[in-house]
C-alpha cells in the first residue's frame, strides 16, 4: 500500500476515536438533564464509531499496513445549549464524509483499487449518518431550545 494512502488510513483510525469521544460526550450531557432518549441514541452513535476506527484498523492490519493509530484529541466538553450538541454531531459527520472522500480520491489516483472499493461500504454509512444527524438538528430547531424535552418524545417513537 502506497505511503500516503497508509498515513491517511491511520489518521482516520484516530478521527472516528475522537467521534467515539464527540458521541460519549454527547451522550452524557444528555443523561445529566434526564434525557434518557437522546443519551441511548448518542451511545449508539458511540458505539458505531468505534466499529468504523475497527474496521479501518483491521483493512490496515489485512492490507499488509503498520496500524499506528494516532494521538486522540479531547472534544468539546462544554455545551451551552441542546441545539449545539446536534450541531457539533451533523458539523462532525460532515467532516468526516470529507475526510472518507479525500483518501477514496488518492486511492483512486494511486490505483489502490482495494482501498478505494474498501471505502464504499463508508460513502454509504457517511449518507446515513449526515441524513439522521441532520434531520435530528432540523427537529430539534423545529421544537426550539424550550421545548428540547420534546425530542424525548420523539426519539421514543422513532426507536
Ligand atoms: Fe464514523
Ligand atoms: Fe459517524
Amino acid at each position: 500500500m502506497n505511503q500516503d494512502v497508509l498515513n491517511l488510513l491511520n489518521a482516520q483510525i484516530g478521527h472516528e476515536y475522537e467521534n467515539y469521544v464527540l458521541y460519549e460526550q454527547a451522550s452524557a450531557y444528555f443523561d445529566a438533564k434526564g434525557m434518557d432518549e437522546a443519551a441511548k441514541l448518542f451511545r449508539k452513535q458511540a458505539d458505531g464509531e468505534l466499529e468504523h476506527a475497527r474496521k479501518f484498523t483491521d483493512y490496515v492490519r489485512d492490507a499488509g499496513g503498520k496500524v499506528v493509530i494516532p494521538t486522540i484529541k479531547g472534544q468539546k466538553s462544554e455545551y451551552t445549549s441542546g441545539e449545539d450538541v446536534f450541531l457539533a454531531a451533523f458539523t462532525r459527520e460532515q467532516e468526516t464524509t470529507a475526510k472518507i472522500y479525500a483518501i477514496r480520491d488518492l486511492a483512486w489516483k494511486s490505483s489502490d483499487h482495494a482501498t478505494f472499493e474498501m471505502l464504499t461500504w463508508f460513502v454509504s454509512e457517511q449518507v446515513e449518518e449526515e441524513n439522521l444527524t441532520g434531520k435530528l438538528l432540523t427537529v430539534v430547531r423545529g421544537f426550539g431550545e424550550k421545548n428540547l424535552y420534546l425530542i424525548e418524545a420523539y426519539l421514543s417513537h422513532k426507536a
